[in-house]
């Protein structure tokens, strides 16, 4: 089985950086951005296959969304039903080289649909649905992607059974699922650590990297095969590079790659290009809340750029680090104490549930 596992991740050319899967923000386009900057792995958003049930409604949503200029992209799945997780691997199984389970999402709306890091809680559910993933010969691997438990021989006991089910390679996010809002705490390494040294699969270390020294340092301490980030990358997609460059070109880089889709598609996605640049230019709307507006408002791309093209005009003379700000938002807010519970957007606010809509119910 080693061998079989080890496999699957050279034939994916054992990538090393890998950008989170998220609702609202892992557009093609962006994963094509963050691929320029050395991201090697990237996953879509997690969609809730309960309602997707033909291929052709699989065509429209989840197929338009893969190119192969983003290889290996996985295709993360939410859901509590094997028989519509198996049906839906099938009608993507040569178009990705993983379907990845949803294991982790802590929200409202996983613990009301069943899926997510409420599943964990039902483990025997979690075996049923992967060992039918995976004894159903499908041509594309199977991943899952998990939150810590509150003890770290039941985290273990779920991550063997896991691999002994025949995943091919698994995420673990070092935090439970109760570590959210002002409950957010460390990234739990050690756990990662101990894990990945009694497990025989790839193993992707997810939480805590701010810093491209945190990357080095996750690698070091808990062997992991691949260090995944969400935030920061949304902050700064060239993160991985391992180099700073300035934001604002990045953010016009973006909205050049979206000229290359056609207009029904960037006008069925503008909020979602429009939700990167408010993360991107967080400190340039700090500086000059105007630009909040004027995002907001806009309706095209060009209007869009034309509000990149001012803050990069306003900013000309800016420290290049200086321009970063998302990421430590509401971190600092924890350190200082400030954060009340409900007064403050928290990581996940981000996810607009009415704009996902009938994916999501
Ligand atoms: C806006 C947003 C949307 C997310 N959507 C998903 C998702 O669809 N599937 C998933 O497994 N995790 C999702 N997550 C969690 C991230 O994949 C990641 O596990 C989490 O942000 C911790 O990593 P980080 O500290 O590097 O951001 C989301 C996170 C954010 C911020």
């Amino acid at each position: 089985m080693k061998t079989k596992k080890k496999d699957f991740w050279e034939s994916i050319g054992s990538p090393k950086y890998a950008l989170a899967p998220m609702v609202d923000h892992s557009d093609l386009p962006f994963r094509l951005l963050c691929r320029k900057y050395k991201t090697e792995l990237t996953y879509t958003q997690m969609y809730n296959v309960n309602s997707l049930t033909t291929e052709d409604v699989f065509e429209k949503t989840i197929i338009k969304e893969i190119n192969e200029l983003d290889y290996p992209c996985f295709i993360q799945f939410a859901s509590h039903d094997p028989e519509i997780l198996l049906k839906s691997a099938k009608f993507i199984e040569k178009k990705t080289p993983c379907i990845d389970l949803n294991l982790g999402c802590p929200q409202k709306i996983a613990k009301n649909g069943h899926y997510g890091s409420f599943l964990l809680d039902h483990p025997d559910e979690v075996y049923k649905i992967i060992g039918y993933l995976c004894n159903n010969n499908l041509k594309c691997g199977v991943s899952c992607k998990i939150r810590l438990f509150n003890n770290l021989e039941k985290s273990y006991e779920l991550c063997k059974k896991l691999e002994e089910l025949g995943i091919n390679c698994l995420c673990i996010h070092g935090r439970t699922k109760e570590e959210i809002k002002e409950k957010i705490g460390k990234c739990n390494w050690d756990s990662i650590k101990i894990i990945k040294s009694l497990l025989n699969i790839p193993i992707i270390a997810n939480g805590g990297i701010e810093k491209f020294d945190d990357v080095i340092k996750c690698f070091d301490y808990t062997k992991c095969d691949c260090v995944m980030s969400g935030e920061k990358l949304l902050e700064n997609p060239s993160f991985f590079s391992g180099e700073i460059y300035d934001i604002d070109n990045i953010a016009i880089e973006y909205i050049n790659l979206w000229k290359g889709f056609n207009l029904n598609y960037i006008n069925d996605n503008l909020h979602i290009v429009r939700g990167h640049l408010f993360k991107m230019f967080y400190s340039a709307m700090q500086k000059e809340p105007k630009f909040n507006q004027m995002l907001a408002k806009s309706n095209n791309l060009d209007d869009i750029l034309n509000v990149c093209f001012q803050i990069k005009e306003m900013r000309k003379n800016d420290n290049l680090e200086s321009k970063f700000g998302w990421y430590r938002r509401y971190r600092d807010k924890i350190n200082k104490k400030e954060y009340i519970n409900g007064n403050m957007d928290d990581k996940y606010n981000d996810f607009n549930e009415e704009i996902i809509g009938d994916f999501f119910q």
